[in-house]
């Protein structure tokens, strides 16, 4: 039986759960924080759960109204004030991905700090992609190698990225089928779970039952049975 011992989620759909509401777009983000901590405790409490990779903000998300792009910033930064207790208390270690430079001094600090004091704990990696995109990831990377001695390979590449573990289950909520440019490298041979509830609306139950369908598939890795 497979166990997904990295378990990456595209959290989609914050915005159309709050039209759904009738509310402003940032009112689902605020909801989709909390789930976010929810499925966070639930997945630090599960033994063979080793990494969360949760994609937060993309590179192509500043895009978005100004507003709600600082909005999702104040947000973030509010989250991670807040809940650095929950890291501390269920032993998660927090571990950014993605170009954090472009956010202001003050959310880097409050990254790094979070990064620094939740160093030590050994349970759950809890890994939220921020101004991430697996293209710049990519190209980041090839540029440190550039500054190395000898040939490129895949580890030494992989080394180089943010993320270096190969993702075993994907999950996008929000009902679209695609990646948006998340971990395109590590998902190489993920098994893909695209779930039309919204964001807000996931619930641990409802992990549980893709965890379960997840174990039930026969992985090949282009082998054969
Ligand atoms: C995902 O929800 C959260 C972020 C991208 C920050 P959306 O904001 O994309 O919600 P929809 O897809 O518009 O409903
Ligand atoms: C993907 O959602 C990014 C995050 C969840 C952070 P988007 O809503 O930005 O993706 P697209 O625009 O539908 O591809
Ligand atoms: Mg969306």
């Amino acid at each position: 039986m497979n166990e997904a011992k990295h378990i990456a989620i595209i959290m989609d759909g914050n915005g159309r759960w709050a039209e759904k509401h009738g509310k402003k777009r940032t009112y689902g983000h605020e909801a989709g924080a909390k789930v976010v901590k929810e499925i966070t405790k639930y997945c630090a409490q599960n033994q063979s759960i080793e990494r969360l990779t949760l994609y937060a903000f993309s590179t192509e998300n500043w895009k978005r109204p100004r507003l709600e792009v600082e909005y999702l910033m104040k947000l973030l930064q509010k989250y991670l004030e807040s809940e650095l207790q929950t890291y501390l208390q269920n032993n998660i270690r927090f571990e950014p991905i993605g170009d954090i430079k472009a956010f202001s001094k003050s959310l880097q600090k409050t990254i790094e700090g979070v990064k620094q004091k939740t160093a030590h704990c050994d349970g759950l990696v809890q890994s939220i992609a921020l101004n991430y995109g697996a293209r710049d990831e990519i190209v980041r990377a090839i540029n440190t190698l550039k500054k190395t001695q000898g040939e490129i390979t895949q580890d030494s590449l992989r080394d180089a990225l943010d993320c270096k573990t190969d993702v075993d289950l994907l999950i996008r909520t929000g009902g679209d089928h695609r990646l948006s440019n998340f971990l395109l490298w590590q998902a190489a041979y993920a098994e893909l779970f695209f779930v039309d509830t919204l964001w807000p609306d996931f619930t641990a139950q409802e992990l549980e039952k893709i965890l379960k369908n997840f174990k039930k598939i026969e992985r090949r890795f282009g082998g054969l049975k």
